[in-house]
């Protein structure tokens, strides 16, 4: 299997079994984002103590690009302070799937990464 066919199968073992799924009853912020092309959408809930991510989940309906790398985000930034947030850009994010992506597909894999934006700036503005 190639290293290529290995991150395939990983993004889709994401896909197929979405780790932290669900929504938070106690979110400190919750937003949903869609892709305007295609409308498949994406949820994330946040609990924000002291600071830091102390949990998170998402919900949503869409692509394998896009509901896999929102089970990877979250991963990803579960336990990680604000400050650490701010320093995930778009670009970590595609490597983060680890796939060759066309622009359309980027955009698929950059839906969760633009709800945590929205995430982000709706927390800072209620602060
Ligand atoms: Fe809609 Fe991928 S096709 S987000």
């Amino acid at each position: 299997m190639s290293d290529n066919d290995m991150q395939a199968e990983i993004v889709l073992e994401h896909y197929r079994e979405p780790h932290n799924y669900g929504t938070l009853e106690n979110a400190t912020v919750s937003m949903t984002e869609s892709n305007p092309v295609c409308g498949d959408t994406v949820n994330i809930s946040l609990l924000i103590e002291d600071g830091a991510v102390k949990d998170v989940k998402f919900v949503g309906k869409g692509c394998s690009i896009s509901q896999a790398s929102a089970s990877m985000l979250t991963d990803r930034i579960m336990g990680k302070s604000l400050e650490e947030l701010k320093e995930i850009d778009e670009e970590s994010v595609i490597d983060m799937i680890g796939l060759k992506l066309g622009p359309s597909r980027e955009k698929c894999a950059l839906l969760s990464f633009n709800t945590l934006q929205k995430c982000i700036k709706e927390y800072q503005s209620s602060q």
